[in-house]
């Protein structure tokens, strides 16, 4: 069943029972309903985001875009994109985004942890970067790269940008612009 913003809050202290949402790859039907759930949860502006500007240089890896969904509706998308910064080739995550009748039940974390476990299983892929809030991802492991040292093609918070990595050390240290992947 598919929740709408118009259905009755649940009483105070019966927390709906909701499955954990389900994981799975995208594919080529779902791509006209993940354009409007980016433009839901990111608006017309989306497009000058800088984050964006990298997806139009570096095209995204559709064998890593996920989709979660609730009760078998879709509700989230991820999308990945290979890059290297200073020889080292990651994957650039996002965007992502729940729809907002979906959120709160797990999809947006659940969709992270399967990129970011897709992409560091996969021999090539170093790091996990993106552009986001710590409050979110810094308990999925993401961290705070040193100020400016990620050269990205326009402008971005630099308390924004955070790191994933096997070795410790590496959000401190990667520097650079963002390059395509080295295949
Ligand atoms: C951010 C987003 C993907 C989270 O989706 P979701 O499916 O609701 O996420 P989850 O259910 O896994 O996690 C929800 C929890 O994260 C918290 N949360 C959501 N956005 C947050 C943010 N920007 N900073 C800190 N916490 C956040 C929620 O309050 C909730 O907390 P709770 O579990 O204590 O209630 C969704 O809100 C969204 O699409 N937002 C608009 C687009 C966006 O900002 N995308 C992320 C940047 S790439």
């Amino acid at each position: 069943m598919i929740m709408t913003s118009l259905q009755t809050a649940p009483a105070a202290g019966f927390a709906p029972a909701f499955e954990p949402p389900v994981i799975r790859s995208a594919n080529a039907a779902d791509s006209q309903w993940i354009d409007e759930l980016q433009a839901i949860a990111f608006g017309p502006g989306r497009f000058s985001r800088t984050a964006f500007r990298i997806r139009e240089r570096f095209p995204i890896d559709p064998t890593m875009s996920l989709v979660a969904e609730c009760e078998g509706v879709p509700c989230g998308s991820v999308w990945m994109t290979p890059i290297s910064v200073d020889g080292l080739n990651g994957y650039l995550l996002g965007p992502l985004a729940t729809h907002p009748n979906f959120r709160k039940r797990g999809a947006g974390k659940a969709l992270a942890r399967t990129a970011m476990q897709m992409a560091m299983e996969r021999a090539d892929g170093t790091f996990v970067l993106l552009v986001g809030d710590q409050d979110y991802y810094c308990p999925l492991g993401f961290t705070t790269t040193t100020r400016g040292a990620i050269q990205f093609p326009g402008p971005v918070d630099p308390d924004r940008v955070l790191l994933y990595a096997d070795d410790p050390t590496l959000a401190a240290r990667l520097a650079g612009p963002i390059a395509a992947f080295k295949r």
